[in-house]
């Protein structure tokens, strides 16, 4: 489970399929099924709300990059969202995949042992992290779910919808103490960069010191890998499990 992993024994680091990883494209259903063949220990997945309020798996705040649509998808209903392609781009193999519901993945990962750092992209209003909640409670999967973000807010709108669960500090800059800023804001661990603990020496033994867990994103590198493991990094969050999964 979740819990179990989050504080792994000695030597052990899990493996966090970053978007489900490669070879599929990011945020499908595709590449979480291939991830569910790896030794990833975590699927990773972007979440964000569409215009009438559907949480659905796609990573930039528009929808041009990863599908044949245009514009942001805050702006467009569930239904107009699920007419467009979003594997075509990455790979012809993988034309006709559709932008996956948080509710999709969660169905896929809950007959399984998978875990799932479910990434909330924005800000999200208590009342819209109750949705996603919700459907974490729906299926059953409290213990497969660790909840992260980048945006203060939208951590404590999760403290207060749901304190159960556990939650990630995501942060690629620092300002001030690190271990003062997951204690701020109610996480449990801290996802950054290899860059950020090269560039901050201190930070990972006094992270742990104060029992906070620490992922590392996004490690594609086999020899980046091997040293935040030599480390103690707690998660390496790759787009090849495969590899970095050994
Ligand atoms: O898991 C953290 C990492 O995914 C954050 O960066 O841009 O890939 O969502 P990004
Ligand atoms: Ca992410």
């Amino acid at each position: 489970s979740a819990s179990a992993v989050l504080r792994p024994p000695g030597e052990s680091t899990v493996v966090v399929a970053h978007r489900g990883g490669l070879p599929g494209p990011e945020n499908t259903l595709p590449a979480f099924e291939q991830a569910l063949l790896t030794r990833a220990a975590f699927v990773e997945t972007d979440v964000r709300l569409t215009r009438d309020q559907v949480p659905v798996l796609i990573h930039d705040a528009t929808l041009d990059r990863t599908t044949d649509g245009h514009g942001p998808v805050a702006e467009h209903t569930f239904s107009e969202l699920r007419t467009l392609d979003a594997g075509a781009w990455h790979d012809p193999r993988y034309a006709g995949s559709r932008i996956p519901t948080l509710d999709e993945l969660l169905a896929l990962l809950a007959p399984t042992d998978m875990n799932a750092l479910l990434e909330l992209k924005g800000t999200w209003s208590i009342e819209q992290a109750s949705l996603l909640v919700d459907l974490v409670h729906h299926h059953g999967l409290t213990d497969q779910v660790v909840l992260q973000s980048f945006d203060a807010a939208t951590l404590h709108a999760l403290a207060q919808c749901a304190p159960h669960l556990p939650r990630f500090l995501l942060a690629e800059e620092l300002d001030g103490d690190p271990v003062e800023a997951v204690r701020a804001s109610g996480c449990v661990g801290f996802g950054t960069t290899p860059e950020l603990l090269a560039a901050h020496p201190q930070a990972l033994a006094a992270l742990h010191e104060a029992d906070f867990v620490v992922f590392c994103f996004t490690v594609n590198s086999r020899e980046v890998a091997d040293l935040l493991r030599a480390a103690g990094v707690d998660g390496i969050i790759t787009d090849t499990p495969a590899l970095i999964g050994g």
